[in-house]
């Protein structure tokens, strides 16, 4: 199996997929994408009642685990925050025995009603997108994961068919070709 081939999980967690421009049509293009396995976290989870032993088998089979979302309060919806503080158990995904992430990669595909320039140093949120995801960063290498570049979409309430089309695509030539490219390091934004 090639690089391209390797098996990917998505942790998909939209908590208004009725309302959703970017994020929803984006998970429905991965899911029908070859080796890549979609979990809509708030479609299975309706009671927040997480199936760690699942979840962990998802992961168990993925080389990239790539973290599908909208930003929401700087921060990841709160099921996907369950979801972190369950499925990567002390003793599985960290600490004595915990190897099970080690040598796989972490994507962050996120959306952002603020603009490019308003994550910029002259921008009303204060600091760049990179700084709100540095929480995820050191969960993926305190796991042992390779952190691979953001794929970050602003403006996403304002994205047209096009802009939409293109990021889709875009995503998913990434997620299909991250271990046969070497991406610039910080997050790549769009929009
Ligand atoms: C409760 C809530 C909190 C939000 N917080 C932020 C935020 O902190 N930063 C930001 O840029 N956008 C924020 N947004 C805008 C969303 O990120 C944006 O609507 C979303 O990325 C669009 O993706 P979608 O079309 O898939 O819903 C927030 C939206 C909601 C509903």
């Amino acid at each position: 199996m090639t690089k391209s081939e390797s098996p990917i999980v998505v942790i998909y967690a939209h908590p208004t997929p009725g309302h959703s421009r970017v994020n929803r049509p984006l998970a429905e293009a991965l899911a029908s994408q070859p080796h890549v396995d979609v979990r809509d976290l708030y479609r299975r989870y309706v009671d927040y009642d997480i199936d760690v032993v699942a979840e962990q088998r998802a992961l168990a089979a993925a080389d990239t685990v790539v973290l599908q979302y909208p930003v929401h309060w700087y921060n990841v919806p709160p099921l996907l925050k369950l979801w972190l503080d369950e499925v990567l158990e002390y003793g599985w995904a960290y600490g004595p025995g915990g190897t099970g992430l080690r040598g796989k990669s972490m994507l962050a595909v996120a959306s952002t009603g603020g603009t490019f320039d308003s994550y910029g140093p002259e921008g009303n949120h204060g600091h760049p997108i990179e700084a709100f995801l540095l929480p995820l960063e050191q969960t993926a290498r305190l796991c042992g994961m390779d952190w691979l570049p953001p794929l970050v979409l602003h403006d996403a309430d304002n994205t047209n068919a096009q802009v939409l089309a293109e990021h889709i695509a875009h995503v998913c030539r990434r997620i299909g070709a991250h271990g046969d490219s070497q991406e610039a390091a910080g997050a790549e934004v769009r929009g």
